[in-house]
Formats: structure tokens, sequence, C-alpha cells
């Protein structure tokens, strides 16, 4: 149970819904210039409903200084690091930001310069996420990314020499055509950019994406789960021999002050605003989310109306499903009073099975393997679902 002298974290996400290009892969709420083309949607114009959103927000939520700031997307870079910087002013206008307070931005690696990063510095930002995905030309060309496999070390050099603290590296493994070279590859390119922290995510093939439409297509290949977790296994070997440790299942950091906070409140079921379109906000059980359509978003906030496009309220046993789901995936794990009886002896079979740490279990929290990482869904599964016998 959350400790009730120690305030829960708060944390602002921003969501920037703008890119230069789609790639196949992604199934953001995102938008290009041509899609919006005569809808009146402008980066100028969200500007404004963001200052808007952020204002009302305020007058919901009361006193309270913020933690985290995460300015996701899409693609922020793509407006500059003017508009990023109001984006955080108004923030600290609003609420103010708590000392100490971790500012993320993701960016776009085709969209930087070390102009855009000393911007970003000057404005108060204290981290930077790149898409890198792969450092295979091939691969890159399967996933429709842009940039030159060069630029996204280039650019997260860039960041660290203007002065930003934190820069984490995403990169996509298992698509189809990669080899296990092509990884190590892109491997020995990440630590060479000596970033302190990289997320790896398995591609997703997402309904309603051009990938989709080219594996139905028979075009490509569905990617292999066999293939996906050998690549997992060179990604965490390669890692931690390079000294980054797993904290969350797809995150390795440095250290413990590399780790992303603002997804840790996430996983810890903090409370956030997500301002925005299409941004999701929890606070105290509540949820909600904002309508997707920029041109609807902005014309919402100038009516004086909020964005809301639905919301849920959790019950207790929904809250207690999602902290196990979140918690195990954590290397902090799951205290075992999360669990009732039936799921404590599952997960002591799970342990026996080698899919949790039993040295862990002996203190009370249920902590992955490296083998039940690579299961962690039906661990999940298992904890949940089982039934006293
Ligand atoms: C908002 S993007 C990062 C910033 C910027 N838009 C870019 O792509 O360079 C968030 C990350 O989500 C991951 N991602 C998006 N769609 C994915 C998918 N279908 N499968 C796996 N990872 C995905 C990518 O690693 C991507 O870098
Ligand atoms: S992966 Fe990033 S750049 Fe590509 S479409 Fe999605 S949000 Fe935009």
């Amino acid at each position: 149970m959350p400790d009730p002298e120690v305030p829960t974290p708060f944390g602002v996400y921003v969501h920037v819904p703008f890119c230069a290009s789609r790639c196949g892969y992604c199934d953001f709420n995102t938008y290009t210039a041509d899609e919006l083309a005569d809808s009146g949607a402008s980066p100028d114009g969200w500007l404004e409903a963001v200052r808007r959103e952020l204002a009302g927000a305020a007058a919901v939520v009361g006193d309270r200084r913020v933690d985290t700031v995460f300015v996701g997307g899409g693609t922020p870079s793509l407006i500059g690091a003017q508009r990023l910087g109001a984006v955080l002013d108004a923030v600290r206008a609003e609420f103010g930001l708590a000392e100490g307070a971790e500012v993320t931005t993701e960016s776009n690696p085709e969209s930087t310069s070390p102009e855009f990063f000393a911007g970003l510095v000057d404005a108060g930002y204290t981290r930077v996420s790149l898409g890198m995905q792969s450092a295979a030309p091939h691969v890159l060309a399967v996933l429709d990314r842009r940039h030159t496999p060069g630029r996204a070390v280039a650019a997260a050099r860039e960041a660290r020499a203007a002065g930003i603290g934190h820069v984490n590296l995403d990169l996509i493994y298992a698509t189809p055509g990669e080899t296990d070279d092509d990884l190590r590859a892109s491997l020995d390119a990440v630590l060479s950019a000596e970033v302190d922290h990289v997320s790896a995510y398995s591609l997703i093939v997402e309904d309603g994406t051009a990938l989709a439409r080219r594996v139905r297509r028979g075009e490509l290949p569905a990617p292999d789960d066999d293939v996906a977790a050998a690549r997992y296994e060179i990604l965490d070997d390669t890692l931690s021999e390079a000294g980054l440790r797993w904290y969350e299942v797809s995150n390795w950091a440095r250290d413990d002050a590399a780790a992303c906070r603002h997804n840790l409140g996430y996983w810890l079921d903090g409370d956030w605003w997500g301002a925005g379109p299409g941004a999701h906000s929890h606070l105290a059980g509540r949820r909600w989310w904002n309508v997707k359509h920029p041109a609807r978003y902005a014309a919402m906030l100038a009516a004086g109306e909020a964005p809301e496009a639905g919301h849920e309220v959790l019950g207790p046993e929904e809250r207690a499903t999602e902290r196990v789901m979140l918690r195990l995936r954590l290397a902090t794990g799951l205290p075992l009073d999360l669990l009732d009886a039936p799921g404590r002896a599952a997960a002591g079979r799970a342990a026996a099975e080698g899919l949790l740490d039993g040295a862990a279990l002996e203190t009370g929290r249920a902590v992955l393997t490296r083998r039940g990482r690579l299961l962690a869904d039906r661990v999940v599964t298992d904890l949940l679902t089982a039934v006293p016998v």
C-alpha cells in the first residue's frame, strides 16, 4: 500500500499530435501536414489550446507542484524548441515545478540539431528521448523511417553536449528482415552514443497501419515470437554487460537517477494530467481521455469546453488488477500482499518454474527472472486468475 505520509507524485503529460511523415508501424494519435490541410489545425493553434487546457487543469487540481513533465507525441521536436519552451512556461505558470523536477521531451532525430537541444536546455528540459529504432538501413526502410542510421547517435551526442542530463534511445527489435547481427550493430551504435537509458520494444503489428496491410498481403512476414525472445536476450545481455540495468521489462537505465520518473509514475499508480489531443489522465482512480483530432480539440477549448471524450472510474478490484499488471513488470517487483492467497500460491509455483526470483519471493516480493520477463504476460495471468486449490 502507498505510504499515506508520502505524497503521490504528480506528472503532466502534453501530447504533440504532429509528425513529418507516418512510420508504417505506428498507430499513435498523430497527423502529417497533408492530413491536417483544410482542418484549421496548426502548431500555434495547438499551443494556444494546450495553454487553455492547462489553465483549466490547475483550477481542478488545485495547489499541487509538478514532479515530472513529459512532452510526447507525435514528434515534439517538429514544433521547435521555442514552442516546447512555451509549453513548459505554461506548466510553471499554472502549477509550478517541484524542486528537481524531471522534464522530458520526445524527439525524432530527423528534426533535431545542436541549436534545438541548446534551446531545450535554456527552457529547462532535463531529459530527451529519441526514436532510433535500428542502425540497419534495411530495417529502417521496412519501418519507413526517414533518418539515416547514424543520425540518432549523432543527435544523442548533440543532446549530451548541449547539457541535457539524461538521454534515451528507443529501439524496435524483431522487425521482419532484421538479423541477430543487425540488432548487435544497433546496440553497438546505442552504446557508442553513451546514453544513460534505452527503451526497446518488440515490433507490434497494429491494426490499420501500413505495416499491417503489408503483412496481410504477404509482402512481409509477421514478427516471430521466438525470434523476439532470442533478440530480447541479446539486448539484455549486451546492455547489462555495458552497465545498463533493466528496471522495467522494456527499459534499461545506467542507475536509479537515469530511470524515467514520469513513466514510473504511470507504473506505480501515480496521478497525472494529460493535456493535448487524445491525451489520457488519471487522478485518484478517475481516468479520462481527450478528443483525438487537433482541430476539434482546439475548437472545444476555444469555446470554453473541457476537451474530454470519455471517462471511467476504476473500482477497487480493477485498480488492484492494474497494480499487479504494472508492478510485476518492474525490477522492484510486486509486494506479495497485493495478491490474494491463491495468487501467492501461484507465485510460489512460478518461482519453482524459474519465472520468479526465489530469493526475492522469500522477502515478500514477486520479481521476474529473465525467463519470467520473456513470459511476463503469462505470469500476470497466472497470478491474477489462480483459484484456491
Ligand atoms: C512517439 S515515438 C518517439 C519519438 C518520435 N516520434 C520518433 O518516432 O522518433 C515513440 C516510440 O514508440 C515506439 N513504437 C511506436 N509504435 C510501435 C510499434 N508498433 N511497435 C513497437 N514500438 C513502437 C517507437 O520505438 C517510437 O520511438
Ligand atoms: S513512430 Fe514517431 S515519427 Fe513515426 S509516426 Fe509514430 S510518432 Fe511519428
